[in-house]
Order: C-alpha cells, then sequence, then structure tokens
C-alpha cells in the first residue's frame, strides 16, 4: 500500500487522486488531508462516491500530518499562493512531493522556494502535464533525431476554448493568481524551454484587459440574479442553446462584474502574448486567448530549424514533419492520448509513484521546471506591465 498525504484537497486534486493517481497505483490510500474545509471536502468524496476515504483524518498542518499518518508521498493541491509556503514546509521532509503548479506567485515566494529546496532532498513532480505528454516527448525525440537540425525557432499558440473559468471561478481572484501567465502560460513556457533544450532569458509581452470580459455590473452579481440573461451570451440559457457549458448550469457568477478585479487593481487578460529570447540564442513566440470557444481551441507549436520544420496539436493529436532539404513530409497521428491533460497526468502519476518506490531517482518536473517557468512568466508580466524587455534571473544564480 502507498501512503498519500493530502494538502489542499480541492476539485484538481480530487480528480487526480480518484483518476490519474488511482489508476497508476490502485493500492494508493489517502491516509491524511490538511483542508480547512473538512465540510466541503468530505461532501466532495460522499457526492464522488470515494467510499474508501470516508473516515480519512484531518490534520491542523502538514507536521502534524506527516508525524501521525507517515506518508510515503504529499501532494499539494491548494490555491496558487499557496503554493510556495506549503512546499517550503514539505521540503524539510525527504517524502516526494507533487506540488500544484504555479509553483510560486511572485518573485519574493519563488526565491524564497529555491532556497528551500537547496538544502533538501525532497524531489519534486511539478504538475507540468504537458512537458511529459506522449505528443511532445514524440516532438522532443524527432527534435533530437534531427529531424529540424538545430532548433532556432519556436511558435506556440494556445487558443483556450474553456477560458470563461478565468472570469467566473475562483481563478478570477487576482491576488491569488496574479493573472494569466502565471496561471496559463506556465505549462507552455514550460514545454516550450524542453523542446528547445534551452532556458529562455529575455522576454517581450503584452496583455489586453477589458475587451471582452470583466466590467462594472455590481459586485456579487450572478445570471440568477440578473434582468440580461435573455440577450447575454455567457447566461446559461444562451450557452445551453449554442452547446457550451454543462446542461445541468443553472447559474454561475458574472463574467462582467467588478468582482474580475480591474487593469487598475489587477485583472486576468482577455489574451497576452510574448516574445521569447533562449539561451542559445534562438527565439519564439508564444500568445494566449482565453476568450476563443468551440473548434477554435489550438494548443501547440511549431519547431524549425535549417533542416526541417515539425509542429503539432494536442487537440488533434497530431505532428506534421517537413524535411526543407528531402522531398518527403508526414503527419504523425497519435492515439490514446485523451486522458487527462492529453494523458500527461497519467505519466506525472507514474512518475510520482516511480519516485516513491524508488524505481526512479530523478522526477522529469523537478522542482526547478517550476521556478525556471515561474521567473520567465515573472518576467513576461514585468514586461507586459512596463512595455520593457525584461530580463529573466535564471534558477542558481
Ligand atoms: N496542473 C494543472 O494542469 C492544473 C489544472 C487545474 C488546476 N491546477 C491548479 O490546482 C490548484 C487548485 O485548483 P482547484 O481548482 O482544485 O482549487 P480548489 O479551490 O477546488 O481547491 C483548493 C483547496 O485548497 C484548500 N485550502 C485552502 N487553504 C488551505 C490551506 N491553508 N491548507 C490546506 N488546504 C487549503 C481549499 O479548502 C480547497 O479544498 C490551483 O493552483 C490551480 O492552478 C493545475
Amino acid at each position: 500500500m502507498i501512503r498519500i498525504g493530502i494538502i489542499g484537497y480541492g476539485h484538481r486534486v480530487a480528480c487526480l487522486a480518484t483518476g490519474q493517481l488511482k489508476n497508476a497505483a490502485p493500492d494508493m490510500q489517502v491516509v491524511g488531508v490538511v483542508d480547512p474545509n473538512e465540510a466541503g471536502v468530505r461532501k466532495r468524496l460522499s457526492d464522488w462516491g470515494c467510499e474508501d476515504q470516508k473516515n480519512v483524518p484531518f490534520f491542523k498542518d502538514i507536521h502534524e500530518l506527516i508525524r501521525k499518518s507517515k506518508p510515503d508521498g504529499l501532494i499539494i493541491g491548494t490555491r496558487c499562493n499557496l503554493h510556495t509556503p506549503l512546499a517550503i514546509q514539505a521540503a524539510k521532509y525527504d517524502i516526494p512531493l507533487y506540488l500544484e503548479k504555479p509553483v510560486s506567485i511572485s518573485m519574493r515566494q519563488a526565491q524564497d522556494l529555491e532556497k528551500a529546496f537547496c538544502k533538501t532532498r525532497c524531489q519534486v513532480v511539478v504538475s507540468f502535464p504537458l512537458r511529459v505528454s506522449p505528443l511532445c516527448e514524440r516532438v522532443k525525440d524527432d527534435i533530437r533525431e534531427g529531424v529540424v537540425g538545430k532548433a532556432e525557432h519556436i511558435a506556440a499558440l494556445n487558443y483556450v476554448p474553456y477560458g470563461t473559468c478565468y472570469w467566473q471561478e475562483g481563478y478570477r481572484n487576482f491576488n491569488i493568481t496574479q493573472g494569466l501567465f502565471l496561471q496559463k502560460a506556465t505549462h507552455d513556457l514550460d514545454y516550450m524551454t524542453y523542446l528547445m533544450g534551452s532556458p529562455i532569458v529575455r522576454v517581450a509581452a503584452m496583455a489586453t484587459y477589458g475587451h471582452v470580459f470583466g466590467g462594472k455590473k455590481r459586485k456579487g452579481i450572478s445570471c440568477s440574479t440578473c434582468d440580461a440573461t435573455v440577450t447575454c451570451l455567457e447566461s446559461p440559457e444562451n450557452r445551453r442553446r449554442v452547446g457550451l457549458g454543462s446542461k445541468k448550469e443553472t447559474d454561475h457568477p458574472c463574467l462582467y462584474s467588478v468582482d474580475c478585479g480591474s487593469p487598475a487593481t489587477g485583472t486576468n487578460e482577455d489574451c497576452s502574448s510574448c516574445l521569447v529570447e533562449f539561451a542559445t540564442g534562438a527565439h519564439g513566440i508564444y500568445t494566449q486567448v482565453f476568450f476563443t470557444r468551440r473548434d477554435a481551441g489550438r494548443r501547440g507549436s511549431i519547431v524549425s530549424g535549417y533542416k526541417g520544420t515539425v509542429s503539432f496539436d494536442w487537440y488533434t493529436g497530431e505532428i506534421r514533419r517537413v524535411r526543407h532539404f528531402q522531398p518527403f513530409s508526414d503527419t504523425v497521428k497519435g492515439s490514446g492520448g485523451e486522458g487527462g491533460h492529453f494523458s500527461g497526468d497519467d505519466e506525472l502519476a507514474r512518475d510520482f509513484f516511480n519516485l516513491i518506490r524508488g524505481r526512479i531517482k530523478r522526477s522529469r518536473t523537478p522542482i526547478e521546471t517550476g521556478l525556471a517557468s515561474v521567473y520567465a512568466c515573472l518576467a513576461a508580466k514585468a514586461s507586459a506591465e512596463t512595455g520593457r524587455f525584461v530580463k529573466v534571473r535564471q534558477v542558481g544564480l
């Protein structure tokens, strides 16, 4: 039996614990939880039919959880602002840690986290499923095998078809997330770094706020207390009419309310982009758009070198390889990659248990990957705010 302690047992971790983690280790047992919302967690476990966790004990903090339940591994899945302080506590124990992203939301937090992990043997699996997804690994193999030659350029796109969650759920709380570079681009800048085989050293970024979402509707308003649901495209009835959202949805917080914040107080961007320079001197672009819907969804990139170009998209599961100097181009169609985050969550779950069982010595997404991505995202955020190029702090310097 593998004994797991969970700190922050919210929606994301509950999905993993009942899905990918359970699949990877059917003998996994949740032996302790730290979460101030015990009633909410117990209700979710009951609603989801998790009978085996009915009597799971709750503890006041990580130290008590470890002392009393002796877990083999820890999972931190709180909201973003708490990842760093809790991971610093976990670093005191040499127990493998699954840590949600972004690992930090400020420069201060990131530097504190880096310092804490200089002095520990605690191995971390940062929750970066894209990097380890079979499609991304296949593209990395193509690059290693020389399909493009030396990778000189990357153009990465992320047209998010579910972006309304960033205006109608807790993710709209800017104090907790610090915006969508840290919340979303942290994944993409990480896998771009991996594919290009080089850290990002300089960023220029731009963001658009308040053109689509956000607004002046009163505090606390939701569809059930609004008189514009007949015309509002985001009302449950209109979403149902065009096949968006859950059929069961009857109400949600307003996407045009002051609760979404403002550019002055901090708010999520409708879309944002950055130009990145890698240490090799190669460069690339990344752009993310949060108001696109349905078939507009697209996530992936085009990597080019003098010898060839390889492009891929997680939504279609396809890789296209073009040899610039040979009369060959081909398309590889992936199969079976429909799991969480294009099967990346399954890979991370396996890595986590392999670390716990001592079958691997090192995570594919160690703490350094989380930190490097946060430093790049913080540079992008600072650049969008100031209109200047920003140098990216490097891990270990
Ligand atoms: N890796 C990915 O692809 C991915 C996908 C989705 C979400 N996430 C990340 O997962 C995190 C959680 O998101 P969610 O949607 O599950 O949020 P959530 O609000 O459903 O869950 C957070 C949980 O943390 C608990 N909590 C609050 N304060 C705490 C404390 N001091 N100690 C312990 N627990 C505490 C809350 O009660 C709640 O149960 C976010 O940071 C998000 O960025 C990552």
